[in-house]
């Protein structure tokens, strides 16, 4: 069935326990990713981004982390599958990359032993056709004169080069999905484009992608649908051009508005969304932006499901007046304009 989502998350959530009690970072949260498809994850820091991809891959396995829900990759729930075959799923099914590619890289391994060998953990290759993929990927991702870089060690290459190799990692086994967490977040502007345009073009190639940015342009750019986190949960989630020319949550409106619009009225400062992100600590029972909303009322106090139908948002507001109310709380910002 070609509309069968490549991966089906549902009501996924994520507890530590910690010295001050339970902490709930992620709460209900539901998403899915069609096979080819990029999801835009954003979200303020906090909000759970991060925990509820580590989740997906089964990388939280400390003790105090309890994970609920259901991971469905190919119609399989991740969550109760054995470790053996996780293991086989991650890195080959899907792949990762991550904000930090030092993290991702062992110092003391060359860059082409270490494509290498997460090459041959999943095919049966000799080493010598290893090392022939690793090349071929090195260059594939753009590392200028990649038969004498294999050679080298992480610290050898610059930020954005490390970053490419980590992706050619990820790739290495042409993996039907590539999560992404902040992958050009400590790169300067100009890699982080030539990463960008790396990211398209192996979406071009069929790998589906979850990519995790606080930036909106860049999910502008890349994303076909958005999913907009808050507190642990799915604030809004719809097509890419739905929610940036009719977002529907407050909060989504408080993300886009914080984003300089190209020829837009020039702002003496940058707005930003009023009040603190929620702690997970500390996340309201009800909807969990209402502390900072201004249209907050009385049945706010009551949690709203994502509800919708392939533009979903969780919000009590009447979907009729969402466009006027938007304007209505954006007369604080345009009064600071720039004459
Ligand atoms: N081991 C842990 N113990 C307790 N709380 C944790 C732990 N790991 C993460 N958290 C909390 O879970 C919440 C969600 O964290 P997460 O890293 O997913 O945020 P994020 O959306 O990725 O933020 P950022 O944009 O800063 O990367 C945070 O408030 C964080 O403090
Ligand atoms: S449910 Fe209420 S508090 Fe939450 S975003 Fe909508 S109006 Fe604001
Ligand atoms: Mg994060």
């Amino acid at each position: 069935m070609p509309d069968q989502p490549l991966l089906d998350v549902r009501d996924l959530s994520v507890r530590f326990r910690t010295r001050q009690g339970p902490v709930t970072a992620v709460d209900g949260l539901s998403f899915s990713v069609a096979p080819g498809e990029v999801l835009g994850v954003v979200g303020e820091s906090g909000s759970g981004k991060s925990v509820s991809m580590l989740a997906v891959l089964r990388l939280l396995t400390h003790p105090d982390v309890m994970v609920s829900g259901h991971v469905l990759f190919r119609g399989r729930d991740l969550l109760a599958l054995p470790d053996k075959e996780m293991r086989a799923v991650r890195g080959r099914e899907i792949a990762m990359v991550f904000q930090d590619p030092m993290t991702a890289l062992t110092p003391v391994y060359t860059v082409g032993w270490q494509i290498a060998e997460q090459i041959r953990a999943h095919e049966q290759v000799s080493r010598k056709e290893a090392r022939t993929r690793a090349v071929r990927l090195l260059s594939d991702v753009g590392i200028p004169d990649a038969a004498s870089r294999v050679h080298a060690y992480p610290h050898e290459f610059s930020g954005g080069m490390r970053q490419r190799a980590v992706i050619a990692m990820a790739l290495s086994c042409g993996p039907a999905l590539l999560i992404a967490d902040e992958p050009t977040t400590a790169l300067d502007v100009t890699v982080q484009a030539q990463i960008l345009d790396l990211m398209r073009e192996l979406n071009t190639r069929g790998s589906a992608m979850v990519l995790i940015t606080h930036d909106m342009g860049v999910v502008s750019q890349i994303a076909d649908r958005v999913l907009v986190m808050y507190g642990g949960r799915a604030a809004e989630e719809g097509p890419r051009r739905a929610v940036f020319h009719g977002p529907r949550h407050p909060y989504t409106w408080g993300l886009l508005d914080s984003v300089p619009r190209v020829g837009g009225p020039r702002l003496r400062r940058l707005p930003t969304i009023a009040g603190m992100p929620v702690s997970p600590g500390a996340v309201p029972e009800g909807c969990a932006f209402a502390p900072r909303c201004r249209l907050r009322h009385e049945r706010c106090e009551e949690r709203p499901a994502l509800a919708g139908g392939t533009h979903r948002d969780a919000c009590w507001l009447p979907p009729d007046d969402r466009q006027s109310l938007r304007l209505t709380t954006r007369t604080g910002i345009d009064t600071e304009a720039a004459s």
